[in-house]
């Protein structure tokens, strides 16, 4: 059986990438604080397992007990792949340095950066010690490369969720598994919209994206999580460790 294990798969690219595999009979565990109900009723109709494990992933308690289910649920003697798309992410606090809240910072690392690291951490001890391959895919952004005025915390996290991927691959090289970063570019999600929602204080390119909706320069999340599903069904063509962007993807 293969299983895959995608946090925020309750709306947006992640909701788009479960879809997408259930289509190709991958069993799912969704993992964020809702449930999505359509996604339930797609993997029914298609008699592949769905299960959603509610999960503040800014909050430690709640993902080690959502780890402890997880490994219970993809890692039994029937698996024989997994693949983890840590995928969760928020973009607040949209604010220039100075001006940050400091639980806001602390949540927004936690999502980001320290869950990820750390379902890594034990998912991939468990596959290791079972000897069942997994692919990691971290999703990250294009603002890992450059500095965004008002997204200092987002920069940051995505920049070392890049350098965490690397470090993963580094170590896991010759054990069989895929490891890699994707950046979506720009999608048509609720991100989007809480980007538009800032002030010109707070993100000075706020009017650039404005035009990106405005001009239908937002892809589909669907059309992203296609791109990615490609790329990872070509298993042999992947570098271990690498950010793949969807713009080196796609005409
Ligand atoms: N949209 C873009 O243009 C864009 C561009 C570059 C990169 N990205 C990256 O792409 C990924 C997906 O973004 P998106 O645009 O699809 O975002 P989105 O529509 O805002 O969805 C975010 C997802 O993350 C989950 N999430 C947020 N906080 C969580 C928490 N505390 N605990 C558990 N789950 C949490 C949400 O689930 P619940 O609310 O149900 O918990 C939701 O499913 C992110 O990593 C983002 O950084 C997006």
């Amino acid at each position: 059986m293969q299983y895959a294990i995608v946090t925020g798969a309750s709306r947006g690219l992640g909701e788009s990438i479960a879809r997408q595999l259930i289509e190709k009979n991958v069993n799912i565990i969704g993992v964020s604080r809702n449930e999505n109900e359509t996604l339930k009723t797609h993997a029914e109709q298609r008699n592949v397992e769905y299960t959603h494990i509610p999960c503040d992933l800014s909050n430690p308690e709640d993902l080690e007990s959502g780890l402890d289910q997880m490994k219970e649920m993809a890692f039994h003697d029937d698996t024989h792949y997994v693949y983890l798309i840590n995928n969760a992410g928020v973009i607040e606090p949209i604010d220039t340095v100075g001006n940050l809240e400091a639980s806001a910072v602390q949540q927004h690392i936690q999502v980001n950066l320290t869950a990820p690291i750390l379902m890594v951490n034990r998912l991939i001890q468990e596959a290791n010690d079972r000897d069942i391959r997994m692919s990691v895919i971290n999703i990250t952004s294009g603002a890992a490369e450059r500095a965004v005025h008002g997204w200092s915390t987002y920069c940051s996290t995505k920049a070392a969720i890049n350098r965490f991927t690397e470090t993963l691959a580094l170590e896991q090289k010759g054990k069989g598994h895929i490891i890699l970063a994707f950046s979506p570019g720009v999608m048509d999600t609720d991100m989007q919209g809480e980007i538009r929602s800032s002030n010109e204080e707070q993100f000075a390119e706020v009017e650039k994206f404005k035009e990106l909706k405005r001009s239908g320069a937002l892809r589909s999340p669907d059309q992203v999580a296609a791109v990615l599903l490609d790329l990872i069904n070509q298993p042999k063509e992947i570098e271990n460790g690498k950010v793949y962007k969807l713009y080196d993807l796609v005409d």
